[in-house]
């Protein structure tokens, strides 16, 4: 019953006021909320401009560079990295290099590309390892690119792992085609599987060149200690980290103390659809000369 009266109430007021009252109302409310909403926010400018100024000298003087070293540097540099995993130690370096300089790599390597190989274990064969890694690849140095891009890129992850350039091999260059995968192994030789060795892989940076459409991850099945107990190889499971040009992957193969994190297992997920383009940074334990 209230309801209803009420109803009728508005429509009486509606009779009263008139159609042209009623837009007349409505621009004047419009008005002073237009001019009033602009004049405030003109004051709110003002106010905000000398703070931000305001915010920007205390972060210079938080983070004013200091002397330096015979083999440091003038400038601070940032290069953004985000924690993956603690197990293994892998990071992720978002934009670490630009569209232009990931194409001009492609570029150079597409012509030397050859089938990529394996380092073999005792007792195995190239008959008896077909299939591991299917991907095409190359080794390019850095002075070899004369374009100067591999030389940048390289200073950049020796600043990211404050681990010298000497101890870095060749950039491999790696193209992985639509089927094309890396069953998971480690970058690292275990000398009870590969015998002594003179040296020893420590980390890995792999710089993705490309995007891919669908698949081609790079996984870590065995990231803070799951599915170790019983693993098929083949498998793509665990931690798994989608190509994006230009951005960075970084992980240690060994721990602190040289041994071998178990959690570095690391391998391609075959590619479903597009094309998975990737250079390879190994970074050793000892200088490294090509
Ligand atoms: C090396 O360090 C790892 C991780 O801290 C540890 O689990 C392992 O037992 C160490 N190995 C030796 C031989 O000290």
């Amino acid at each position: 019953m209230k309801n209803r009266s009420s109803r009728i109430m508005i429509g009486a007021g509606w009779g009263t006021v008139g159609l042209p009252g009623v837009f007349s109302l409505c621009l004047f409310f419009f008005l002073t909320g237009f001019f009033g909403s602009t004049l405030f926010s003109q004051q709110d400018e003002l106010s905000l401009r000398p703070r931000l100024l305001e915010k920007a000298e205390e972060e210079n003087k938080v983070f004013d560079p200091l002397p330096h070293g015979v083999t440091g540097e003038a400038s601070l540099s940032s290069i953004p990295f985000q924690i993956l995993s603690w197990h293994p130690r892998a990071l992720y370096f978002p934009k670490f290099a630009t569209a232009e300089q990931c194409g001009s790599i492609i570029i150079q390597a597409r012509k030397h590309l050859a089938p990529s190989a394996l380092a073999l274990r005792k007792g195995e064969t190239a008959e008896s390892t077909k299939g591991t890694r299917t991907s095409s690849g190359m080794f390019i140095s850095a002075s070899e690119d004369k374009t100067g891009v591999l030389d940048s890129i390289e200073e950049k992850i020796a600043k990211a792992t404050m681990l010298p350039r000497r101890h870095g091999e060749a950039f491999n260059v790696l193209r992985y085609e639509i089927g094309q995968r890396y069953h998971s192994h480690y970058d690292a030789f275990s000398p009870s599987e590969y015998g002594p060795q003179k040296s020893q892989r420590v980390a890995s940076f792999l710089l993705y060149l490309s995007d891919v459409e669908e698949g081609g991850e790079t996984m870590f099945p065995f990231e803070n200690g799951q599915n170790m107990a019983d693993y098929d190889f083949r498998k793509c499971i665990g931690l798994k980290v989608k190509p994006q040009r230009g951005d960075g992957l970084l992980f240690y193969s060994l721990f602190t103390n040289g041994t071998i994190d178990p959690t570095s297992l690391y391998g391609s997920c075959p590619v479903i659809k597009g094309e998975k383009w990737v250079a390879t940074k190994w970074i050793r334990d000892q200088e490294h000369l090509d």
